[in-house]
Parts: structure tokens; sequence; C-alpha cells
């Protein structure tokens, strides 16, 4: 068991872009993974882009738990039909694409800006893929938290933390603050 010490905002190595893996298959790349879901399973949280742990490359991991808050709190809102387990995934080399226009914002956290939350627009709906530790290709259509997961992860292959997507800055705070006076439900535009 390895726990990575995970990079904070402002640290280069989350500013630039990761390279791409030449072989998924590599010892070393399965030795990072493994660490890298030491270190998940450790700070607690969705997901981890191997950025966030110092390593520039195309490589992250996530999961949605079954039980999971925010997703559970999606399907209440009515804003996803989806509050089903994706167990842990592995994906090298990854892309998206959206499957229409349709954004819907939430509030994101990230392991790398602690203690910190933001109202997030995303696309609603995705097609994603990458390969496993396997080589294999992965390739699944993702709705609502599980959309929202995949496309923070992958914006930190491209330096991109989620507080550069906020619209409104004033929808950006301190976690302990911001759910204090953003209860769900009381979200609105202002
Ligand atoms: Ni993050």
């Amino acid at each position: 068991m390895a726990i990575l010490k995970i990079a904070r905002m402002g640290h280069p190595v989350l500013a630039s872009a990761a390279g791409p893996i030449g072989d998924p298959s590599a010892a070393s790349i399965k030795r990072l993974v493994s660490h890298m879901i030491d270190t998940l399973n450790d700070a607690g949280g969705a997901g981890l882009a191997a950025p966030q742990v110092h390593e520039p490359l195309r490589l992250v991991i996530f999961h949605v738990p079954a039980e999971d808050e925010a997703a559970k709190r999606y399907k209440d809102a009515g804003l996803s039909k989806e509050n089903g387990e994706i167990p842990l995934t592995v994906l090298i080399n990854p892309g998206f694409e959206p499957i229409g226009e349709e954004m819907e914002e939430a509030f994101e956290g990230c392991l790398s800006i602690p203690g910190m939350t933001g109202l997030t627009p995303r696309f609603k709906r995705i097609r994603y893929r990458g390969l496993g530790l396997d080589g294999q290709i992965i390739e699944r259509n993702a709705e609502g938290f599980h959309a929202r997961v995949v496309q923070h992860e992958l914006d930190h292959l491209d330096g991109t933390l989620f507080p550069f997507r906020i619209a409104d800055l004033k929808h950006f705070g301190f976690m302990e603050e911001m759910k204090r006076h953003h209860a769900a439900g009381e979200i609105k535009e202002e």
C-alpha cells in the first residue's frame, strides 16, 4: 500500500497538459494505478488523475458508488436517471465527446483544491473511451454525475481545474460556507 502526495492548485503539474502513455500494460503503469487507488481510497472522492499525484500522464481512475450522495442528489433533483454504481475504472489515454449540447450545473470539489466547491457547468451526456490496464478499449455512454466525474478527471489531463469552468465566481467558495448558505434546492440563478 502506498499513499501518494496529492498536488494542490498552484503546482505547475496541475496546470499543464499530460503526455500519452505508450504501453498501458507496462509494469510501471500498473504500479502507479495501484498507488493511485490506495491514494483515492485514503482521500475519498470519486476520482483521481495522474497529474494530481505529480505524474504528467494521461491516466485517470474513478468510480461512482451506488450510494453516492451527489449521484443520489442528482436523481432526486430529476437531473439524472442514474444513481447506479460504476465500479472503479482505469482509463488510459482517454477522450470524450458530448452527446447533444445540453449542459447542467452542480457543485464540484477536487482533492487538489481541498475545502472548496463551486457550481460548475458540464455536458449532461457524453460518450467516453480509453484503454484499460489490459490495453483493451473501454467505451461507455454516461450521463449526470457519472458524466460529470469523467469530464472533471479528463480536464485534469489538459491542465484545467473545475474553478476555470465556473460561470459565476459568486458560486465558488469554502465548502463549509457553501453548504450552509446554498442548501441543495436553494441554488438559484442570481
Ligand atoms: Ni479534481
